[in-house]
């Protein structure tokens, strides 16, 4: 039943380098599988450390410079450091962002329902980099002078303002008042923006983590501060709109547009601007090269609203309404089909998946239309009488992690899964005692990088009877394995299988 186990070369890449970064700092501190919250920590070191030295910056074109370079040089122990900060924390906030947006990518998580996160994502590219460039200008010393220049030169390419913004802006008195009102008052109100735009991106997300680790959190601190104290940030010399500005040193996090805006013209790297902006946005609705299977359906005469579902589903796509059929039940699942990703999560959680139950009522109260559990029980009985030898053993997999077809034997049977938590541990116990097999093996995605975020979690939780549905605790746990492994890693699955075998030949037969 595989789907995809994908493996295009981007992939593997990313996998490897992952893969590289997890052997230096373990599976749980592994910076690429916390972009997300890292670009949240970055978000909040940005704003304490702004605070700090908003509260010594004066508004005005006499002003502005001299009381950065107060804070910066008479007190750079403290507004100094916090100046620093504030400027890597900054580019480390678009650094951790553009490796998301690629990981993203890369892994094909911006199709389906997940279009909501990518375009929510697009847009914030552009309010950080808007916001970082309004940073620059605060300082008003020559990078800042040249990046206003030019972005008023840029913007008057675009038909939209009756007078040329140059002539409003770029005279002294001008920009005395307005444009140093406008980006003090820009500074404050467009990270509010980015804030209230980070929580419309996350909306649809059940659990999201938006803080890393605390070891990883307190590594990243202690980077920002040495680079404050190895590399202090300072400023351009004082702008001067009589003198064409020297050699700049631009920062390539921010600033990338204006060395173009040098070489191209302004009509060009708008339509470069628009361009990647229109593409990123049409993106999760290009043709896939997998078809989405069809999404959850409730069967409400199956549905005893435990809410299990809801609190499983990783994506906000399941929720509890008031009972609507008459059954003695106070609620019900209902699906939204626009937020489900067709993972199955849902089924594995529902207490209605078990398998023990009886042939003419074998419908869970939620079901994947393409993969009812009656096909799956019936898929894996008669995978299993077929088995022979003396070790045999049921593999569940995940069509997004190691491949395990290549494991399927004349002793070992093997079921893959669009996600591994669609299965409900009572299948795994079916298997042992209906099936007769020596030991299931679960296997799924690289612990921390779950495909669909939550199911290795939820997995490992059943399977330690500390979150429903439970193994049962008459399984023989021993008669279980785990196995966490991505579609780069099938060697080390199949030696995990062999010593996996090896423990259970040490177990009292079962035939
Ligand atoms: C600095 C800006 C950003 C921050 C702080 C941020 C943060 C996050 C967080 C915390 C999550 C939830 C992660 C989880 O718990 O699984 C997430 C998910 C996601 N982000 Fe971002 N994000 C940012 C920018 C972007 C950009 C630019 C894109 C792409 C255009 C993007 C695409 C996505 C997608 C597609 C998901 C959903 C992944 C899934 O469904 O599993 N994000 N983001
Ligand atoms: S299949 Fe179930 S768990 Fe997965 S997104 Fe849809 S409703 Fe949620
Ligand atoms: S887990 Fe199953 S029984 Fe419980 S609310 Fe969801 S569909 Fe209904």
């Amino acid at each position: 039943m595989s789907i995809n186990n994908r493996t295009s070369f981007a992939h593997r890449g990313l996998l490897w380098v992952e893969g590289a970064l997890n052997r230096v700092f373990g599976n749980s501190l592994n910076p690429m599988y916390h972009l997300g919250a890292l670009g949240f920590y970055f978000f909040w070191v940005v704003a304490i450390s702004g605070a700090y030295i908003y509260a010594f910056y004066k508004t005005g074109i006499e002003l502005s410079h001299p009381s950065v370079e107060y804070f910066t040089n008479e007190q750079w122990y403290l507004g100094g450091i916090m100046r620093s900060v504030h400027r890597y924390a900054s580019d480390a906030l678009v650094l951790v962002m553009f490796l998301h947006l690629l990981r993203e990518y890369i892994l094909g998580r911006y199709r389906g329902a997940r279009w909501f996160a990518w375009v929510t994502g697009v847009i914030l590219i552009w309010m950080i980099l808007t916001a970082g460039i309004n940073g620059y200008w605060m300082v008003w010393d020559q990078l800042a002078q040249f990046t206003v220049v030019t972005t008023v030169e840029w913007f008057d390419w675009l038909p939209i303002f009756s007078e040329p913004m140059a002539r409003t802006f770029i005279t002294y008195e001008a920009l005395n008042d307005r444009f140093f009102t406008l980006i003090s008052f820009a500074h404050v109100t467009v990270p509010l923006l980015i804030l209230f735009m980070l929580w419309v991106h996350i909306m649809r997300i059940s659990y999201p983590v938006v803080n890393p680790r605390k070891r990883l959190a307190i590594g990243m601190l202690l980077t920002l501060l040495a680079l404050s104290l190895i590399v202090p940030v300072q400023s351009q010399g004082l702008a001067d709109m009589s003198v064409e500005p020297r050699v700049l040193q631009i920062d390539w996090f921010y600033l990338w547009v204006y060395p173009l805006l040098g070489v191209w013209s302004a009509g060009q790297v708008w339509a470069l601007v628009f361009g990647i902006t229109l593409l990123l946005c049409v993106l999760p609705w290009l043709p896939a090269r997998n078809k989405q299977i069809p999404v959850a359906e409730v069967s409400l005469k199956d549905c005893s609203g435990c809410g299990l579902c809801v609190a499983d589903c990783p994506y906000e796509a399941v929720v509890m309404r008031p009972r609507s059929d008459g059954l003695n039940f106070p609620e019900e699942a209902v699906v939204v089909p626009d937020r489900c990703v067709s993972c199955g999560i849902c089924v594995g959680a529902c207490p209605s998946s078990n398998p023990f139950r009886g042939d003419d009522q074998y419908i869970s109260g939620i079901e994947m239309p393409s993969l009812p559990m009656s096909a799956l029980r019936a898929a894996v009985t008669k995978d299993l009488s077929t088995l022979e030898g003396d070790l045999r053993v049921m593999v569940f997999g995940c069509d997004n992690a190691a491949n395990i077809e290549v494991l399927r034997s004349k002793s070992i049977a093997v079921l893959s899964l669009p996600c591994i938590a669609m299965l409900p541990p009572s299948l795994a116990e079916y298997a042992l005692r209906e099936g007769g097999v020596d030991g299931v093996l679960i296997t799924g995605c690289r612990e921390g990088d779950c495909f669909h975020r939550l199911g290795v979690s939820w997995v490992t939780e059943r399977l330690a009877a500390e979150r429903e549905p439970r193994l049962r605790s008459r399984v023989q746990r021993e008669r279980v394995g785990e196995c966490w492994a991505s579609s780069l890693d099938n060697h080390e699955l199949a030696v995990a299988l062999n010593s996996f075998r090896a423990s259970l030949s040490k177990l009292p037969k079962v035939r």
